[in-house]
């Protein structure tokens, strides 16, 4: 990919707050990995090692339950496009996903897609040299690293069932498993999706425009928005312009979706201390062919007699989509759009839609933001235990 892309959406992502807004926690928590932010909150971790059908070697974590707890099934978490499974704890003990299903005595793991900077692995390929272990979207991220991580769970706990929070792309993901591998609707007891991307063709958000016009090109590349890449050298620069908190959520926010400052002062720099994580290019690109075309395989162009048979992109079969979805969208998503959220509801044959009262939620709101533990935790929780949709 030519560079001047990576510095135009390097720019475009991630706008990074002064140092002089960090305060001391903050700042520590903002430069830790995964294993070590869980262990500086204060919860106890394991990482796990799977290895998907095509050799890629996936880093899972786990927040084993409280010995005091009752056995419950066990819950994945799975993060979506440009981030980590970093996002289910990022915003801290008492608003992140992960801490308050462990507080809830939930067996709760957490997914790392492939690529991802805890995912770079592979049995034979090597991230740095070959391009080929940067072919893959969201498709492979489903029939394979979910497939591998869900039957990893389930053997582990010796458990049937999982739930599936997924957010973003960590939906479509698992959209596409039961789609394509239909035998996984029933390891599935309910998946939650947050903020779900399918169709995107309302969103709003900048960088879509961006995926849309890239897509028309053609240029390939590998990983972009690696973790301590390019994003990191902006990221230096950027810190020299000591913005307020206001002003870099004001920059931030007007490019990924205005959310009323739903995420706090001190998780902003925290957030922005472990995103992006990397993603494919071809990922990068399969998004902005929905957002024109709808939600389809990738477009391989004058390739796709070849690979499909036909001369555009195969639809996804939802209807063999079996398993039970919740769907938890909002007015504000400048992503997934509530109509587009509607269409993916109307063609799962077994889900429920539950639009947020609270319409500020933005996309990132809802793995980042502070409303977490009051407007989509207990409602999923809730779900779970008492079987009510209460939003
Ligand atoms: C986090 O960093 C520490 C110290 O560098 C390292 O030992 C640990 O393996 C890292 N954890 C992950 C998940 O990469
Ligand atoms: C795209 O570029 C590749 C090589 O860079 C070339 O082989 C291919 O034919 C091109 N496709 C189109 C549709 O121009």
């Amino acid at each position: 990919m030519p560079l001047i892309w990576k510095e135009i959406l390097t720019i475009c992502l991630f706008i990074i707050p002064a140092h002089s807004l960090l305060t001391d926690k903050s700042k520590i928590r903002a430069n830790l990995n995964f294993t070590e932010l869980v262990t500086y909150d204060g919860y106890r971790h394991e990482t796990h090692k799977v290895v998907t059908e095509d050799g890629y070697k996936l880093t899972v974590f786990r927040i084993p339950p409280k010995s005091e707890c009752d056995k419950k099934l066990p819950l994945l978490f799975q993060h979506g496009l440009y981030l980590s499974g970093d996002d289910c704890i990022v915003p801290g003990p008492g608003v992140a996903h992960c801490y308050i299903y462990s507080d809830n005595c939930y067996d709760v793991w957490i997914g790392n897609s492939r690529g991802t900077r805890y995912s770079r692995d592979h049995v034979s390929l090597d991230p740095d040299t070959d391009h080929e272990f940067w072919d893959f979207s969201f498709p492979k991220l489903g029939i394979y690293d979910n497939a591998a991580v869900i039957d990893y769970i389930l053997r582990n706990t010796e458990q049937e069932q999982l739930y599936y929070v997924g957010h973003s792309a960590g939906v479509a993901s698992l959209i596409v498993l039961g789609s394509k591998k239909p035998e996984y609707n029933s390891k599935v007891k309910t998946a939650f999706g947050l903020s779900a991307t399918t169709w995107i063709g309302n969103a709003k958000l900048p960088l879509v425009t961006v995926q849309k016009l890239v897509s028309n090109f053609n240029v390939s590349g590998d990983e972009i928005l690696e973790h301590g890449g390019v994003v990191q050298i902006a990221a230096e620069s950027l810190c020299g312009l000591k913005l307020s908190y206001y002003k870099c959520s004001t920059i931030l926010f007007s490019i990924l979706g205005y959310d009323g400052f739903q995420i706090a002062k001190d998780v902003f720099p925290v957030v922005v201390g472990h995103a992006p994580a990397g993603v494919s290019w071809k990922h990068f690109v399969h998004w902005g062919q929905i957002a024109k075309d709808g939600f389809k395989e990738y477009d391989y162009k004058d390739d796709n007699v070849k690979i499909y048979g036909q001369s555009t992109p195969p639809e996804f079969e939802l209807e063999n989509v079996k398993m039970k979805f919740v769907l938890l969208a909002s007015e504000n998503d400048w992503l997934a759009d509530l109509k587009d959220v509607q269409k993916l509801h109307s063609k799962l044959p077994n889900s429920e839609l539950c639009v947020l009262k609270d319409k500020l939620f933005s996309h990132l709101a809802f793995v980042y933001g502070k409303g977490i533990p009051v407007s989509i935790t207990p409602s999923i929780i809730n779900y779970i235990e008492n079987n009510e949709l209460d939003c």
